[in-house]
């Protein structure tokens, strides 16, 4: 069988990706760019004997023989890269998030329909074994039509703020606002109901004394509360409170559905550690109104390919995104793949959350990119915390302004990544 060619763009988080393709038998590795000198020597070490370029630039990266690449460069940046290598032929799995302004949002949008190449959104959350259940159990109409949902990612990063920062200051997990990583709390939920979110109203939590201590200049969390096309509402949050969880909840006209309370390990722990159970509980009737016949479901939702799944990241999460990924340029029909429109959906409500948060949490419209005509408004918006981008629409990164952090902060994580810097690889 001919294996799909990949490049994978970011060493790091890349990683998991450049070990998929390592073991899959629909994909292969044949480059991998890091501009961090660090991290492309890792790799390389441990790629050895392979047949795999490397590359510092991305530019001749890009120019490689290879069918898709896998964007895992900062979460802030990969618009950008995406709209370059679709324009040079390349499929692309971009890791969260999908962009950082609506200009972007606007210019990816129209480089995936002018391109006509695939694009995959790397919501992994969605591929969750309970969440991905949940999804199945929708479309089968056992809870009904959705009318309520919750939803949390919950990531405490102080104790391994050393290893994502490395002490940099301007990091992109350093600058973003509360409500920016929404994708994975919200994802499971857009995906399970395929339902376009179209208002939101954002709060953020002000106590932010651990998110300072390591150099975080966003609220401490976001909390979003989401209208979607159906008149359903999500109550959706996500940030640093103690302790970690990961969970999802859906209420319909005849019936409800959650998972348990996911917990994360420690972000050096291995992948293998993670306790990803991800049980379900079910609750439904046949019809709404049936009070005389309840039924209930409690159990562990199996995927087809859970015994190769097994190990990956992220409760085997991680691989079955690049699966459906890789069996979407095949042309496979079964392939489940988070496209262009359905990643706004997931991203735009914490981008627009954030609008309202800075706006005393009047309630905003979510923009529709389907629609050609509203993408006129958004064009030149470039709105948002990054200096480099945003031009004269530079935000605060929280609601009470961007906090000065002190030099020292980043000295200490600096130290303390040189030398702890664990083993990830
Ligand atoms: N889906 C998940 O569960 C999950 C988990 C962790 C991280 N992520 C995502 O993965 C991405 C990467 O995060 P990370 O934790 O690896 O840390 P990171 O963002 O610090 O690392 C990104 C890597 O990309 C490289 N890079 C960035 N710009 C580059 C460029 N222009 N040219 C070449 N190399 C470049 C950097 O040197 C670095 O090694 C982010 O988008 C993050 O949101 C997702």
């Amino acid at each position: 069988m001919k294996k799909v060619k990949i490049g994978v763009l970011g060493g790091f988080r890349g990683n998991s990706m450049i070990q998929y393709c390592k073991s899959a038998q629909n994909a292969e590795i044949v480059a991998i760019c890091d501009k961090n000198p660090d991290v492309l020597e890792r790799q390389k070490k441990n790629l050895a004997g392979m047949d795999i370029a490397f590359y510092a630039d991305f530019d001749e990266f890009i120019k490689h023989d290879m069918d898709g690449v896998v964007l895992a460069n900062y979460a802030h940046q990969h618009a950008p890269f995406a709209i370059k290598a679709m324009r040079a032929g390349k499929h692309v799995f971009s890791e969260v998030l999908p962009c950082q302004t609506m200009k972007e949002a606007v210019q990816l949008v129209e480089a995936v329909e002018e391109t006509g190449m695939i694009y995959a959104y790397g919501e992994n959350y969605c591929y969750m074994r309970a969440p991905y259940e949940m999804k199945k159990l929708y479309a089968q109409n056992k809870i009904g039509e959705f009318e309520y949902g919750e939803c949390e990612y919950i990531h405490n990063t102080e104790g391994g703020a050393h290893v994502l920062t490395y002490g940099e200051p301007n990091h992109w997990r350093n600058n973003v606002y509360s409500t920016y990583y929404c994708t994975h709390s919200l994802g499971p939920i857009i995906h399970a109901t395929g339902l376009r979110p179209v208002k939101v109203i954002g709060i953020e939590g002000t106590k932010t004394e651990r998110k300072l201590r390591v150099g975080s200049k966003a609220g401490a969390f976001g909390l979003m509360l989401v209208t979607l096309e159906n008149g359903g509402i999500i109550k959706g949050i996500n940030g640093g409170l103690y302790k970690d969880s990961t969970w999802y909840c859906m209420y319909g006209s005849k019936g409800s559905m959650e998972c348990n309370r996911n917990v994360h390990n420690p972000i050096d722990a291995h992948p293998n550690d993670y306790v990803q159970t991800f049980d379900l509980h079910v609750r439904y009737d046949e019809f709404s109104g049936d009070y005389f016949n309840p039924k209930e479901e409690h159990y562990s939702p199996k995927l087809s390919l859970d015994h190769l799944a097994k190990g990956y990241g992220h409760g085997g999460s991680d691989f079955y995104c690049m699966w459906h990924f890789i069996e979407k340029i095949k042309g496979n029909p079964e392939a489940d793949i988070i496209d262009v429109y359905e990643a706004m959906d997931m991203a735009l409500p914490g981008m627009f959350a954030f609008r309202s948060i800075l706006d005393n949490s009047a309630p905003k419209d979510i923009p529709n990119l389907r629609n050609k005509a509203e993408r006129d408004l958004w064009r030149n918006d470039t709105a948002c915390t990054d200096p480099e981008v945003a031009g004269d629409m530079l935000l605060p990164t929280s609601v009470n302004g961007t906090p000065e952090i002190d030099d020292a902060v980043y000295a200490r994580l600096r130290h303390l990544y040189e030398t702890h810097y664990p083993a990830k690889y």
